[in-house]
């Protein structure tokens, strides 16, 4: 595992946005995993700069990590929408090559399962963007996640349903109960990983992510798992490493 502490999120995402772009224009069909959450941010931002100096994403294809049950599409909080918002707007890709979850449907595991097919057909993802829980979560593997899951229906932990309520009008149980989520197994998968991290309160998470035993207690560890794993943080992030 590779870690870069850089001195603020700004530069943290100024780095991610340059390995993925790196990415994105060393593959002639390039698949990026995309994350919702506030980490992310300052990546989708400098990737959008690149973008504006040249950088063509018209063949970028996208898969986000996860979504909320019973929120659809037109649900401003819904991860559809985020990802719409933040990442194929901002970026200029096109609609109908980014991929989120279906939490509105009416069988969820079938829509687990086309999800995962999805992504295998789309040749699997070439680098995955990710954000870490205060609890170590990644996607929504909550702790207690199967090291080798695939995407599937989870339930979200009191902890996450409070750290999101910001979402949703500060309000934890306005927060949906269930997700879909990409399993770590599926996460595993991509060729490469790009995790961001900023702020004090993710510095346990990373110190464990980084340097804790491997196992279910902290998705995030899985991350030692994989070759090409990098680890960006800010100083505030890195306090506990
Ligand atoms: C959310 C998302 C994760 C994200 C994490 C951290 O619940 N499902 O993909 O990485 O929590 O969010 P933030 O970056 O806002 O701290």
């Amino acid at each position: 595992m590779e870690i870069i502490v850089l001195p603020d999120a700004d530069a943290a995402g100024r780095h991610a946005a340059g390995i993925i772009a790196r990415t994105i224009a060393a593959r002639p069909r390039p698949v990026v995993g995309v994350a919702t959450g506030s980490s992310p941010l300052a990546t989708y931002r400098e990737l959008a700069a690149l973008v504006a100096r040249g950088l063509d994403v018209s063949r970028t294809t996208a898969f986000a990590l996860d979504e909320y049950v019973g929120l659809g599409p037109e649900h401003p909080q819904s991860y559809h929408a985020v990802v719409d918002r933040e990442v194929t707007r901002r970026l200029g890709l096109d609609p109908g090559r980014v991929h989120v979850p279906d939490g509105s449907a009416r069988d969820l595991e079938a829509a687990c399962a086309a999800y995962e097919q999805a992504i295998t057909a789309a040749g699997g993802v070439d680098i995955q963007l990710l954000g870490v829980g205060a609890n170590g979560h990644i996607g929504f593997n909550e702790p207690g996640s199967s090291l080798g899951s695939a995407t599937r229906v989870k339930t979200l932990a009191p902890g996450t349903r409070r750290d999101n309520a910001r979402f949703f009008g500060g309000d934890p149980e306005a927060v949906p109960v269930h997700c879909l989520t990409q399993g770590i197994g599926t996460i595993l998968r991509a060729r490469r990983l790009v995790l961001v991290a900023t702020g004090a309160a993710k510095a346990q998470a990373v110190a464990t992510l980084a340097e804790g035993p491997l196992g279910a207690y902290c998705p995030a560890t899985a991350l030692q798992l994989h070759p090409e794993a990098t680890v960006v943080v800010d100083e505030e992030a890195a306090a506990q490493l």
